[in-house]
């Protein structure tokens, strides 16, 4: 019930119904619900109300669909609304920061109008020369992402060979272009013929496959980098991190973004070539990088390192 002077309007939400092991999401694992909300901030509390313009699905939401509270950021609530990303406008404010008509990107619900009342993690949008949209991708957590992945961890080099995974995803695609960008020579996998086709003629990658026509992913790499690979953007893990694991040069680096293809499985694949990172004799492609190591007493030397 509104109280006098209160506006109170219908309100769309997706439910998360409850949480879910071993396989992947299905629709009906969500449920649409029409409930009220107040288009007026309680005095005193605050918050922010917005109307919700944009809405991110990304993989790491898959993780929160679990029962298993050990993760960096908590598991959904089931019978509440889903949370994640977005674009919002702020329609009514109790919180000096933020004033009616902003525009705001941050975490949010997944129903038309949510009273926010963490804004720590809420930022303004001060440009308003971009399309909105941007803001979840390139200008959002991908474009962050894939910057720092690629930039801080893999300190690439102009001329080196980039292998991205998801090659396609919000993350890939960018990741790609920003080696494109550095010089790098880029191979990019991905699931169907139409991604292969829009990484190698729109988004200016050298090369691409589709890893689920390969049959030995080992094989398919070292057709794509006959002189193995200076950095791998890993996106997926499982087995095509294991296949990239046995094509890294002396001294190559692997971000280690996400691991999308154990996701929604009980067993997670096990790695086997990880001993490849500690000692090799003679990585491929070992072109004057030098054997580094020193005292690991495995009389190998180090072939790859993570965040380099
Ligand atoms: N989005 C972010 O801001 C962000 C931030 C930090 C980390 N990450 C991590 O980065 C990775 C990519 O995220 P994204 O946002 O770019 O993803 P996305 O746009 O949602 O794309 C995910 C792609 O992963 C591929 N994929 C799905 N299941 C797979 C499987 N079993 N094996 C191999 N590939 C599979 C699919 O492409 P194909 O059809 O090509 O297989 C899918 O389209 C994820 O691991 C994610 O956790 C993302």
């Amino acid at each position: 019930m509104a109280n006098e002077g209160e506006i109170q309007i219908e309100n769309k939400q997706i439910i998360f119904k409850n949480y879910i092991d071993g396989r992947n999401p299905n629709e009906s694992d969500m449920e649409l619900k029409i409930s009220k909300v107040n288009l007026k901030v309680p005095k005193g509390c605050g918050a922010i109300l917005v109307k919700n313009l944009y809405l991110s699905c990304d993989p790491y939401m898959r993780g929160r669909m679990r029962d298993y509270a050990d993760s960096y950021i908590p598991p959904f609530v089931p019978g509440q609304a889903i949370q994640g990303f977005g674009i919002y406008k702020v329609i009514d404010s109790d919180n000096p920061d933020f004033k009616v008509g902003d525009l705001v990107t941050g975490i949010t619900n997944w129903e038309e109008y949510s009273l926010i009342q963490k804004t720590e993690q809420s930022r303004k949008i001060q440009s308003r020369d971009l399309p909105l949209s941007y803001y979840v991708g390139l200008l959002g957590m991908p474009g962050f992402s894939a910057y720092a992945g690629f930039y801080e961890v893999c300190s690439p080099k102009k001329g080196e060979y980039v292998f991205v995974s998801a090659a396609s995803g919000a993350v890939g695609q960018l990741v790609g272009q920003l080696a494109k960008l550095h010089g790098c020579y880029v191979v990019g996998s991905a699931g169907t013929k139409q991604k292969v086709d829009l990484l190698k003629n729109k988004l200016g990658f050298d090369e691409a496959f589709n890893y689920k026509e390969e049959p030995d992913l080992d094989i398919a790499l070292k057709r794509y980098f006959p002189k193995g690979i200076d950095i791998y953007f890993d996106n997926v893990g499982g087995s095509m991190l294991d296949a990239a694991l046995l094509n890294m040069k002396t001294f190559g680096r692997i971000a280690v973004c996400g691991m999308v293809s154990q996701l929604s499985v009980f067993d997670p694949e096990g790695i086997h070539n990880l001993f490849l990172t500690y000692g090799s004799s003679g990585g491929r492609g070992d072109d004057g990088g030098g054997s580094g190591g020193g005292d690991d007493g495995g009389g190998g030397g180090s072939r790859w390192c993570l965040g380099q």
